[in-house]
């Protein structure tokens, strides 16, 4: 039982603290090259930024003072203290962050600390912890911090190093970095991310931290075993409790979904499955979950190993990057591989997102990709019959603005509440905590349900396979298993057909961006003028009948959010969706959502970029997109 003192530590506020959609995210380091103007000198200078003198210990100490030092402290009156989870993704500088967290964490009266075994814990496992765990002496979270940058890479510096020849004769070294990033993000007692109030107020605090409060004589905590430690601080007893980071999520599943009957599903010698966590941390729950407790085989998952680079790979569950599961799924010569699995999926870096693909036997295309507009609308319509958890019906449904209206048609015919709510998951958390919801996802591959207060990846599986295994319940044994593709064939012959695409332009100039959304919102005001331009780029695309700038009222809290992405919509029920994203770490990225709606079912089968043509051509001339970003393709299209 180690004791320990309070150190004040003197700080002055840094620059850019700012939480963006999901915390504060930044690159480990950022480089600054300036060009000397004779000799062409590159010179490096190198911001590390989370490692840089009381970076993450003015972020720490300014959420603890926005929660309130009452919240904090041991000796609230009949309180047992306050418990705070710690825990991450496992990307690189997560434990050194855990340390020095619990440290602080010691010196500011919180009264025990959970961390997950080798300080990973998915995002939506930390919801559930919160929400569910309950220590040895009966003690519950009162929140928690998460350390993810999500689905942006992580990983300690690296440098592309080129030599470059210059016409002056001189050769000169061009450091490039490859950039990979951190991030850390406060969730409240609802196991939901924090309010705009509370990151505000974190923020604002950041601007004027004068110091912060760290325990000295404490020694680091050894993460890698489970159990107890006990220390004694200047407000009494603090304990830092390392516990398996699966198992509290492995059984809110079981509560949730019918494990039986996946378990036949995928014994079944025609149900083929593969899961790729792309060396996330999603790897920790899907071994405990798909092998052990679903019966899986083990070489059914890929990349299930957790690195703190996340094998140098980028995190993020798209058809881009989840490169060996979309290979996996093929058939192609190049992907050598004659027999694909039947379902495939994959999570980000901390297991909030998903993708889910099914086998394709077509010529052209291999993989059948469910886009995420359509995965919540079909686990939306086929909920109540194929996972337990909601046998009693829908409270509602929800989803973010950019996300198709795949949903609202779902939600017409079932005769169900629906919300269309701005990006970002706290927004159904509201919804949630007010019983208003119960299934919610957004175009961002996130989909999820009021179980927790964060999107779910592994839920979102667990959930498809439910729902493959619902339609098989009397086919086991039959010729051939109704498929991923079959399911959203049949979804879209019933409830019509959402074309959408999505085209990311990352890392653009910051100030050509602004300019082409300011362009975009000019614009709106003559809609006469908006209908000549698109007249002139493609007759054959419908009138744009209104164009707005989103803005949402909170029906729980009143609140209101504005400027959440510019609108076109189109008399055919078509759109165009303009919007900056909130979670980049570098430069900006412009995400333009493309949607039409087809409700002929002799028209549902098309592929969906050529569909889209007309409206992408639209789009893109319309917002002048080469001229601002100078791009002539977008880097990622989903
Ligand atoms: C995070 C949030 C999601 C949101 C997404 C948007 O993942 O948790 O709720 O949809 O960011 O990202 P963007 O980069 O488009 O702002
Ligand atoms: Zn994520």
């Amino acid at each position: 039982m180690g004791a320990f003192k309070v150190t004040r530590v003197q700080t002055s506020p840094i620059d850019g603290q700012k939480p963006g959609t999901s915390g504060l995210r930044k690159k480990d380091l950022r480089a600054v090259l300036v060009e000397g103007m004779v000799l062409h000198i590159v010179k490096l200078i190198i911001v590390k930024v989370f490692v840089q003198p009381h970076y993450l210990q003015n972020f720490v100490q300014s959420t603890f003072n926005a929660l309130g030092a009452d919240k904090m402290k041991v000796h609230a009156e009949n309180s047992s203290g306050a418990t705070l989870v710690v825990s991450g993704d496992g990307r690189y500088y997560s434990k050194d962050a855990i340390q020095i967290i619990i440290k602080m964490a010691a010196a500011n009266g919180v009264r025990r600390i959970w961390v997950g075994q080798n300080g990973l814990l998915s995002t939506p496992a930390v919801s559930a912890v919160v929400r569910e765990r309950v220590g040895a002496d009966g003690s519950k979270a009162n929140g928690a911090f998460i350390l993810t940058a999500s689905h942006n890479p992580g990983g300690p510096n690296e440098y592309i190093i080129e030599s470059v020849s210059m016409s002056s004769g001189y050769a000169c070294f061009l450091a490039t970095p490859c950039i990979k990033d951190f991030g850390i993000k406060y969730n409240m007692e609802n196991g939901g991310p924090a309010p705009e109030g509370v990151t505000d107020k974190i923020y604002s605090n950041t601007t004027t931290i004068k110091e912060y409060l760290i325990a000295e004589g404490l020694p680091d905590v050894d993460i890698s075993k489970i159990g107890l430690s006990n220390f004694t601080g200047p407000d009494g007893q603090f304990d830092v409790d390392v516990f398996d980071s699966a198992s509290d999520y492995v059984k809110l599943m079981k509560s949730i979904f019918d494990f039986q009957s996946i378990k036949k599903l995928l014994s079944s010698p025609k149900f083929t499955f593969c899961y790729d966590a792309l060396h996330g941390v999603a790897g920790a729950y899907a071994k405990r979950i798909f092998v052990e407790e679903l019966g899986a085989k083990e070489s059914s998952l890929l990349n299930c190993v957790p690195k703190e680079d996340f094998g140098g790979g980028h995190p993020d569950p798209n058809l881009t990057y989840a490169k060996e599961l979309v290979a996996r799924m093929g058939l192609s010569k190049t992907d050598n591989n004659p027999d694909p699995p039947e379902f495939g999926a994959a999570a980000d870096g901390d297991a909030d997102r998903n993708m889910v693909l099914g086998k394709r036997l077509s010529y052209f295309d291999f993989r059948f990709f469910v886009t995420p507009s359509d995965s919540v609308a079909i686990i939306a319509a086929n909920a109540v019959q194929a996972i337990p958890y909601f046998s009693g019906g829908l409270k509602g449904v929800a989803r973010s603005m950019p996300t198709s209206a795949a949903l609202d048609v779902v939600a017409k015919h079932l005769n169900l509440k629906f919300f269309e709510v701005p990006t970002g998951w706290k927004f159904f958390g509201n919804l949630m905590d007010d019983g208003q919801c119960s299934v919610c996802g957004e175009e961002s591959f996130g989909t999820g349900s009021d179980h927790i207060r964060e999107k779910d990846g592994i839920w979102a599986v667990l959930a498809w396979l439910a729902i493959i295994a619902y339609k098989n319940k009397d086919n086991l044994e039959g010729d051939k298993l109704v498929t991923v593709e079959d399911t959203v064939r049949q979804h879209w012959s019933t409830y019509g057909r959402h074309y959408y695409t999505r085209y990311d332009y990352e890392n653009v100039d910051a100030g050509g961006a602004k300019e082409l959304m300011a362009y975009l919102v000019k614009l709106q005001s003559n809609l006469t003028e908006v209908n000549n331009i698109i007249k002139g780029i493609r007759p054959d695309v419908s009138n744009v009948v209104n164009a707005d700038e989103f803005e949402y009222k909170d029906p729980v809290d009143g609140s209101i959010s504005k400027h959440q992405g510019i609108r076109y919509l189109f008399e055919d029920g078509s759109r165009l969706v303009f919007r900056l994203s909130g979670t980049g770490s570098e430069g900006a990225t412009i995400r333009l959502y493309i949607e039409q709606y087809e409700k002929d079912p002799n028209k549902i089968g098309r592929d969906s970029q050529d569909a889209l043509a007309p409206l992408v051509e639209v789009a893109l001339k319309l917002s002048k997109m080469q001229e601002y970003t100078g791009r002539s393709a977008p880097t990622v299209i989903t």
